[in-house]
C-alpha cells in the first residue's frame, strides 16, 4: 500500500481477537518497524500467508516480512521462555529473527514463573467468579511493575544482580503461594538457571527501543504500532474487573513504545463485523443460542492463545463507539464480514435501553452493564460467498449496505474490509490520508 502513513497505530475496538494480526501483517509489508507496545503473551495474533497459519503471542506481526524490524516495547511484559520458544518456532519455518530484526526494550518487565503460578492459583480460588484470564501471569507481572518490585529485561541480562533479586522474590512469592493461595511452592533453583540462560541468549536483542523508534520516526520511517487485546479489555476504560492489566489504546502506544504522542499519525481501529469475547464479564449482545453457535463455527471462534471457545454476539455499536472516542480512530478495518453470509436479516445493536429508557454510552459497573438491553436494527443479509471477492464492486449490495450501516452507527469510515483470514482476502475501500 503505497499510500500508507509514516506511523500508524492499529488497535482492537472490542474484546480482542478482532483480527489485529492479519491487518498488522498486511500493513507490515511496507513498514520499516512493527512495534508491540503493551500486553504480553496473553495475546494470540493469527497470520495466514499462502494458506499457512502462524500464531504470534509476543513477537510483532511484522515477523514474516524480511525487511521489517520487529520491536517489543517497554510497555510489554515479556515471558523470556515464551519469547525464545516463539523465536525457535519461527526460525524452524525459515523466519530467522537475528538481533538486527528483533529488538527488545531493556525496560520491558519480565514475567516470571511465580507470576504464572499466582495468576492460575487465584483463578482457581475465584471459582465461578473468575476473570477467565489466560493464566500467563499478566496481572501479577503488572502488579510487581507498579509496586516497583519487578525485574526488567535489563536486569535479566545482568547475571549476578538478577540471581540475587530473583532468589529473594522467589522466597516471598513462595510464601504467598503456600500460605495465602494454598498452592504448591516452586522449586526455584532450576528455574533461575533456566532464566539466566535465556538472559544470555536474549542479551544481544535487548536495547534502547525508545531512542531507536524516536530516531526512526523523525527520519520519516514507517512504523506500525500493534495493539494487543481491545478497548473493552483496557484496565481503565474496559469492563472492569473483567479486563486485562494494561491500557490497550493509543495512549498506551506512546507510553509503551516510549515515543512522543505527536509522532503518531493515523489510528486504525479494528472491529469484527460481529462481536466476540473470551473469559468472563458482561457482553450485552451475546447469543447463547444457535446463532451464537453458528458464528462460532463459521468464524472459527476459538481462542488463539488458550483454545477456549469464544463467546459470540451481534455487532455492538455502543462498544465500538466507545473505543472510537477513546482512541480518536481515523479509519475502521472491518473484519470477518464473510462470516455473516447467509444470515438474513442481520441484527446490529445501535445502543442500549434499561427499563424502557435509553442508556447513554456504557455504564461503568460490570453488573449494570449486565442489565442493559441492546436495541437492534436489522440489515438485509446476502447469500454470496464473499471470501473470493477482492474489490468493493464485487460485494453484493446488502454487504455494502452493512458496511454503510457500520460507518453510520460508529461515525468512522471503513477503509479495509476483510473477507477471510488470508493476506489477499482483503478489500481496500480508501487510502489513508
Ligand atoms: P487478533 O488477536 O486480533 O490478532 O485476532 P486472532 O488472530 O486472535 O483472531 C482472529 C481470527 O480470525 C484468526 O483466526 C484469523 O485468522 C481470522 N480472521 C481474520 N480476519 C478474518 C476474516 O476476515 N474472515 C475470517 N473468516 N477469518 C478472519
Ligand atoms: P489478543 O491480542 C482476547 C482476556 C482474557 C480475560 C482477560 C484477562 O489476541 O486480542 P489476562 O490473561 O490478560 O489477565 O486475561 O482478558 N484477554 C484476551 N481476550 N484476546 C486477547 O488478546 C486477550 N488477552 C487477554 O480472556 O478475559
Ligand atoms: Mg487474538
Amino acid at each position: 500500500m503505497s499510500t500508507a502513513p509514516d506511523s500508524v497505530v492499529v488497535i482492537g475496538l472490542q474484546w480482542g481477537d478482532e483480527g489485529k494480526g492479519k491487518i498488522v501483517d498486511l500493513l507490515g509489508a511496507d513498514a520499516d518497524f512493527v512495534v508491540r507496545f503493551q500486553g504480553g503473551n496473553n495475546a494470540g495474533h493469527t497470520l495466514v500467508v499462502e494458506g499457512h497459519e502462524t500464531v504470534l503471542h509476543l513477537i510483532p506481526s511484522g515477523a514474516l516480512h524480511a525487511n521489517t524490524v520487529c520491536v517489543i516495547g517497554g510497555g510489554v511484559v515479556v515471558d523470556p521462555l515464551v519469547l525464545m520458544e516463539e523465536m525457535r518456532a519461527l526460525a524452524a519455518r525459515g523466519y530467522e529473527l537475528a538481533p538486527e530484526r528483533l529488538r527488545v526494550s531493556r525496560e520491558a518487565h519480565v514475567i516470571l514463573p511465580y507470576h504464572k503460578a499466582i495468576d492460575q492459583a487465584r483463578e482457581r480460588l475465584r471459582g465461578k467468579g473468575k476473570i477467565g484470564t489466560t493464566g500467563r501471569g499478566i496481572g501479577p507481572a503488572h502488579e510487581d511493575k507498579v509496586a516497583r518490585t519487578g525485574l526488567r529485561m535489563v536486569d535479566l541480562c545482568d547475571e549476578s544482580a538478577f540471581r540475587s533479586r530473583l532468589e529473594q522474590s522467589f522466597r516471598e512469592k513462595n510464601a504467598y503461594l503456600k500460605d495465602v493461595l494454598d498452592d504448591r511452592v516452586l522449586d526455584h533453583g532450576a528455574l533461575v538457571d533456566e532464566l539466566l540462560e535465556c538472559g544470555k541468549v536474549l542479551a544481544p536483542y535487548v536495547t534502547d527501543t525508545s531512542s531507536l523508534l524516536h530516531e526512526a520516526l523523525v527520519a520519516g520511517k514507517r512504523v506500525v504500532f500493534e495493539g494487543a487485546q481491545g478497548a473493552m479489555l483496557d484496565v481503565d476504560h474496559g469492563t472492569y474487573p473483567y479486563v486485562t492489566s494494561s491500557n490497550t489504546g493509543v495512549g498506551a502506544a506512546a507510553v509503551g513504545a516510549g515515543v512522543a504522542p505527536r509522532l503518531l499519525n493515523t489510528v486504525i481501529g479494528i472491529s469484527k463485523a460481529y462481536t466476540t469475547r473470551v473469559g468472563s464479564g458482561p457482553f450485552p449482545t451475546e447469543l447463547n443460542d444457535s446463532w451464537g453457535e453458528r458464528l462460532r463455527r463459521d468464524g472459527g471462534e476459538f481462542g488463539a492463545t488458550t483454545g477456549r471457545p469464544r463467546r459470540c454476539g451481534w455487532f455492538d455499536a455502543a462498544v465500538v463507539r466507545k473505543g472510537v472516542r477513546l482512541n480518536g480512530v481515523d479509519y475502521l478495518a472491518l473484519t470477518k464480514l464473510d462470516v455473516l453470509t447467509g444470515i438474513d436479516p442481520i441484527p446490529v445493536c445501535t445502543g442500549y435501553r434499561r427499563d424502557g429508557a435509553s442508556v447513554d454510552g456504557l455504564p461503568a459497573s460490570a453488573s449494570e452493564l449486565e442489565t442493559v438491553e441492546p436495541v437492534f436494527e436489522h440489515c438485509p443479509g446476502w447469500r454470496e460467498d464473499l471470501s473470493t471477492m477482492r474489490t468493493a464492486g464485487e460485494l453484493p449490495a446488502a454487504a455494502r449496505a452493512y458496511i454503510d450501516k457500520v460507518e453510520s452507527v460508529t461515525g468512522v469510515p471503513v477503509a479495509i474490509v476483510s473477507v477471510g483470514p488470508g493476506r489477499d482476502q482483503t478489500i481496500f475501500l480508501r487510502s489513508f490520508d
